[in-house]
């Protein structure tokens, strides 16, 4: 499985220069509020994804005082791979892979499957469709290698489709080069989402559902696949009945990128029934489920990245991530202002295989001797 053996990060944000040896298992980040915690997150989803979970402005990452940022990594997952970013001010970025120049950061994430949870994870059931879409992709891009290239012809059509509608006096023939390849494309995302979906229902209705809903929740909490065009007819037919309200509108208004995942409580959305917690119990399985799914067909496992979750989930629902996670001997990031209820709540307190560090002004130090867990107890 995917193990970070080190990480060093230089210039940024707040961290101008941390260097860790996480352990395989759970580590546990701890700090003041505006210590670096979320940052050292931030960090190791920058070299996985090339972006930020919180911004897209990738100046805001670097340092104040400097003018590029570095994250450096040693993963471990059969063999042992350097990997590493640097980011400049100018734009100007550069991936290396074992000493090699990488040209996307597709390559990163391959190498570093990574679940992210934080304060937006638990927006899943009232965000938007692409927040669910982008959630369950995640999924699909690292279990089916051709994704990622049925996507990337897929959001260059509609990149060229939409262009084109907002042109004065376009044709529905216009368009036919254009639809052929998006059409293609949709219905290799199609297929692969579907065929993935089959399990990943699985996995969160039944094997996690069974045990962590009780009552009406579990039965009769149902998940379904929304495709991006109405069941009744195919796509090709159906951007043909759309052509005049796209080119109104100058968008495509079918297709992958509309898709969604649609959780409801008998025929009502979940979100407009479910109790905060009781939502954040539905999210929490969707992500648990994401994770087996994952372990399944791959047989690897994900990094797992947790932001404050003491701030966001009950002592129960916490405790059901902390069982999970360790059970599925994951290697786990999770931050924390007071270690206290993660130390207590996934006992902790006597685990050796636990690393702690403590971050202070964007210092991060190990703190890692057992005889002084008690003292954070009090
Ligand atoms: N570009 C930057 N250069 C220097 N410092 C920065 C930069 N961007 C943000 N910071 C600072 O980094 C600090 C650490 O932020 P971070 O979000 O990592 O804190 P945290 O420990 O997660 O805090 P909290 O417990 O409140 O979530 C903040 O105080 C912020 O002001
Ligand atoms: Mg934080």
């Amino acid at each position: 499985m995917p193990t970070l053996l080190r990480l060093d990060i230089s210039h940024f944000r707040n961290l101008r220069s941390a260097a860790l040896q996480p352990g395989e298992g759970i580590n546990l980040i701890f700090g003041e509020n505006g210590s670096g915690k979320t940052s050292i997150l931030e960090a190791i989803s920058v070299l996985a994804h090339g972006r930020s979970f919180r911004t897209h402005k990738y100046r805001r990452l670097i340092n104040n005082d400097e003018k590029s940022f570095t994250v450096f990594a040693q993963l471990h997952e059969g063999t042992t791979r350097n990997i590493g970013l640097n980011r400049a001010s100018n734009g100007d970025t550069q991936i290396r892979i074992d000493g090699k120049a990488a040209y996307t950061s597709t390559e990163l994430a391959e190498c570093l499957p990574l679940l992210v949870m934080n304060s937006s994870s638990f927006q899943l059931l009232e965000g938007s469709a692409q927040v669910r879409r982008k959630f369950f992709d995640w999924l699909v891009f690292h279990v089916k290698h051709e994704f990622k290239q049925h996507w990337k012809l897929y959001a260059r059509s509609i990149k060229q489709r939409n262009s084109l509608l907002r042109r004065d006096k376009i044709t529905r023939s216009d368009l036919v080069p254009w639809d052929q390849e998006l059409i293609k494309a949709a219905q290799h995302i199609e297929s692969m989402r579907l065929e993935v979906f089959d399990q990943f229902q699985r996995y969160f209705l039944k094997e996690i559902g069974e045990f962590l809903f009780t009552g009406k929740l579990g039965a009769s909490l149902t998940c379904t696949y929304v495709s991006g065009w109405s069941k009744e007819g195919d796509y090709k037919a159906q951007l043909d009945d759309q052509f005049e309200r796209d080119v109104a509108a100058g968008y495509t208004h079918v297709g992958s990128h509309k898709s969604d995942l649609k959780i409801n409580l008998a025929r009502v959305p979940a979100v407009e029934e479910l109790s905060r917690g009781q939502q954040k119990s539905v999210i929490v399985a969707l992500y648990l489920a994401e994770a087996l799914v994952f372990r399944s067909l791959t047989g690897r496992k994900p990094v797992f990245l947790l932001d404050d979750l003491p701030a966001e989930l009950d002592e129960a629902n916490l405790q059901i991530v902390g069982k999970a996670l360790k059970n599925m001997g994951s290697q786990v990031f999770a931050t924390a202002i007071d270690p206290k209820p993660i130390l207590t709540g996934w006992e902790l307190v006597e685990d050796k295989s636990l690393k702690m560090f403590h971050v202070k002004h964007g210092q991060v130090e190990l703190k890692n001797d057992i005889t002084l867990r008690d003292s954070f107890l009090l």
